[in-house]
This record gives structure tokens, sequence and C-alpha cells, in this order.
């Protein structure tokens, strides 16, 4: 298997620039489906294991797909293919993202059934609840999603339970080439939901609305080519961060705007980190000391459960306890058993995580639970007294593009193995 073995007790110091966000770029490029002839030209893209996985699966589908340095081109013919190739689908779950351009423009889709995994369920429930209210008929047989529709999908009013991510994202593109309008209650306020918005707002789609929870979009029965940006990584951003403070530096992340994760940046404020805001930059700066803070990972604006790893690690070495509640998933918080490997003193009750910071922390081996999961265990490898591993590095190259080429030019000391 190949690991990180990482050498910890190095300050990091320095810039980095962030990447294009792993979950904008994959809703964005889905939303290509619903395009017949035409083209969507993507800059800022990332280059991740998701982001191959999504271009070969819209290959697979018909496409044509051409991605170097950061710029994507998908060429979309007017015919592609409704069933989609489930070694695929089951290597990623953002595969559900495809259901509704799929179902919107062929009329027809085949979907096996994304698999759960460390942090959840991840069931797809609201997203076939809203689809079947735009005129789809939907069945769930031998783990897949069948789902059909005569003609064009109809524009309804759509309500969801919780503002999930992936379910808006399916409804916004099914909505794009629906007969009508479309209202999206309690939709999703990410700043990627704002990027697919853009994005069908180029391809001629008129939306309103996106980035709060009442949304309006205006079906068409001809979407045109378009250009876009990714928008910036703020969970990237905020895992650098992080790993300034935790490591005792001083990190600058470039090309990202403050707000995106202001939740995120102020409870690094109230943990003590010494926070610097420009326009399109942030540096984070440890301060002398750690203090404990309570964070409950909550919907966009609220903190994002993305960066709760993370803020874990760097809560487990502060002064004090603090208690974290994982308010989106039912089971993020699997990664505690392998943080205790280093002498954290981390309980967990239910949904929540009750943090007993330690002055220090030793190296030890930890395997990946999840790709956030993964990110936060080698922060802690770089924060440790000794030598860490870190194994199971395939959830980590999913959402990192560079990750040890940009750790290491802050001055960690990380090299790939093989055991
Ligand atoms: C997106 O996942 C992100 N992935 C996740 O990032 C992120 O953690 C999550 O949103 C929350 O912000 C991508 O964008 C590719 P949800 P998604 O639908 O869309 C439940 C990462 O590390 N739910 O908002 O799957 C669900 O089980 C990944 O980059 C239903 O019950 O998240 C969860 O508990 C991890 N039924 C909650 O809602 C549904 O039909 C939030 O899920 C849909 C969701």
């Amino acid at each position: 298997m190949q690991k990180m073995l990482i050498k910890g007790g190095t300050p990091l110091n320095g810039t980095v620039r962030v990447q294009g966000a792993k979950n904008a770029a994959l809703p964005v490029m889905a939303s290509a489906i619903l395009l017949k002839g035409q083209a969507l030209e993507l800059d800022n893209v990332p280059d991740l294991q998701d982001v191959r996985t999504m271009a070969e699966l819209l290959q697979r589908l018909g496409a044509e797909v051409s991605f170097t340095d950061g710029r994507m081109k998908i060429s979309v013919p007017e015919d592609l293919e409704w069933n989609t190739p489930a070694d695929l689908v089951r290597k990623m779950r953002a595969s559900s993202l495809v259901l509704g351009p799929l179902t919107a423009r062929c009329g027809k889709t085949v979907l096996p059934l994304p698999g759960g995994c460390a942090i959840g369920s991840r069931p797809i429930d609201f997203h076939i609840k809203a689809l079947r209210a735009m005129g789809a008929r939907i069945s769930l047989r031998n783990g897949a999603v069948y789902a059909e529709t005569d003609g064009r999908l109809k524009g309804a009013n759509v309500a969801f339970d919780f503002p999930s991510v992936g379910a808006t994202e399916n409804i916004m593109m099914a909505a794009a080439l629906a007969d009508g309008s479309t209202t999206i209650e309690n939709a999703a306020c990410e700043p990627e939901i704002v990027n697919l918005a853009n994005v069908l707002r180029g391809m001629g789609v008129p939306i309103f609305g996106d980035g709060t929870p009442a949304m309006r979009i205006m079906g068409q029965n001809f979407l045109k080519s378009s250009r876009a940006s990714v928008v910036p990584d703020r969970i990237e951003a905020a895992t650098y961060l992080v790993g300034g403070v935790i490591s005792g530096g001083k990190v600058k992340v470039e090309g990202i705007e403050p707000q995106m994760l202001a939740a995120a940046l102020q409870k690094l404020e109230e943990a003590g980190a010494k926070l610097t805001l420009e326009p399109d930059s942030i540096t984070a700066e440890y301060a002398g000391k750690l203090s404990a803070v309570s964070i409950k990972t909550m919907p966009h604006p609220g903190f994002p459960t993305d960066a709760q790893p993370q803020f874990m690690a760097l809560l487990s070495i502060a002064d004090g306890t603090s208690v974290i509640q994982e308010g989106i998933f039912e089971s993020r918080l699997r990664h505690v058993p392998e943080f205790n490997k280093t002498g954290t003193k981390i309980a967990v009750q239910e949904n929540t995580a009750v943090i007993e910071g330690v002055p220090e922390i030793k190296g030890a081996e930890m395997f990946a639970t999840d790709l956030r999961a993964g990110a936060a265990m080698i922060l802690l490898g770089i924060a440790a007294e000794g030598v860490s591993k870190v194994g199971n590095l395939d959830h980590v190259w999913r959402g990192y593009e560079d990750i040890i080429g940009k750790l290491n030019s802050l001055g960690a000391k990380i090299k790939l193995i093989e055991e």
C-alpha cells in the first residue's frame, strides 16, 4: 500500500495558491450533459481523481472531454448514452449528479445507486422525490435507479426537508430543460450552488435566488455553449490555514475570498489564531496558544462539515475541552480512533466529539477514513513529535491537488513510501 511518511515537529510557513473547488467542478461538469451539439469550456478545474472520473463518465456517455492545465472543454453531441457505466458510478458518489441532467436531456436514465461510505449512507431520496414531482417516473430495482419521462420534465414547486447540496444541484439542472419554471424551497446555499447557477445562466437559463434558500429556474428547450470558471476550493483553503496554526507557523492561502469560509475563520480566530484578511487571500498565524472552542457543523453559511476533521485535529492540542457536533452526516466521526493513536484524547457520544486538549502528540500510523479525515491525519502528523504514516491515500487524492508538493513547499517533511 502507498503511504505518506511524515516527519513532524516543523512549523509550516509560506504561501500556497488555492485550487478550483472539487465540489463545484463536479456538478458544473455534469451540467454539460444538458447541451446538444454545443460545448462547455471551463477554467480553474482542479486536477483531482474525482474530476478525472467525472470526465471519463462523460466520455463514456458520448461527450468529448479535453483537460490540460486547468482548462477543460466538454463537447456534447446531439445524442448521449443514457445508461451510466456502473464501474465508474460506483467509484464516485458524486455520479448521482448526472441523474437530473440525463433524465431531463435523454428522457431516460439508468443509474446504479451510489454506495454509502465512511461518513454515512448517502441516500438520494430527496433527489428522487423532487424528480418525481417534475413528472419523472422513477423506480428502484436491483441496486439501480430507473428514471423515465414522456417528453420534457415539467417545472414544479419543490421543497426539501433538508438543504441537500446534491439534490439542489440535480434539480437545478433538471429544471434548466423543464417545460415551465421550477421553484426550490429550502435550497442549499453553498458557493458551489452559485457557481452552478452562473454556468446555467451562461447556457441561457434565467435563475433567481441562487445562494439563498428560495430559488427559481426558468426552463428552456435549448441550451447554448458557455464558458465559466470553477470557484476556489474553500475547504482546501481551510485545510492549509489549519496546517499553519496547528504546526505553530504562518500560512497564507491566495486566490480565495475570506467571505467563502467566514464561519470556519471565526472559529479559527476563536481558537487563538491571528488572521489577516485581504480581498483575495487569507493568512493564519499561530499566536502563542490555542484555546478550546465549540463547533456544530451546519449547512452554509454555517460551519462546513468538510472542515470538521481538520478543526478536530487542531483542537486536540488546544488548552481545555472542545466539543464538536456533526450536524450534517450521521457518521462522520469515524476518524476519532485513528486520531487517538497519536495521543489525542477524543471521546465520541452519538454525533458529538468531546476533545480534551493535550500538550503534545506523538507520531503514529493512521489510515484515512474519508477525504477530509485523511487530510486532517496528515496535519496531525505534521504537528506531532516524531514520524507518522498515513495510509488509504486514495481518499486524499480524490480531493487535494498536489497536497505533498504544497505542504513540503511550506516546510513539511513528507514523502511517499510503499509498504
Ligand atoms: C456534498 O455532498 C459534498 N460533495 C460533500 O463533500 C459535503 O460534505 C456535503 O455536500 C455537505 O456540504 C459534493 O459536493 C460532491 P448533502 P452531498 O446532499 O450533496 C442527507 C467532500 O468531502 N441526504 O448536502 O452528498 C445526507 O445523507 C464531500 O468533499 C438525504 O438524507 O451532501 C446528509 O446527511 C463529503 N437524502 C445530508 O443530507 C438525500 O436525498 C447532507 O447531504 C440527500 C442527502
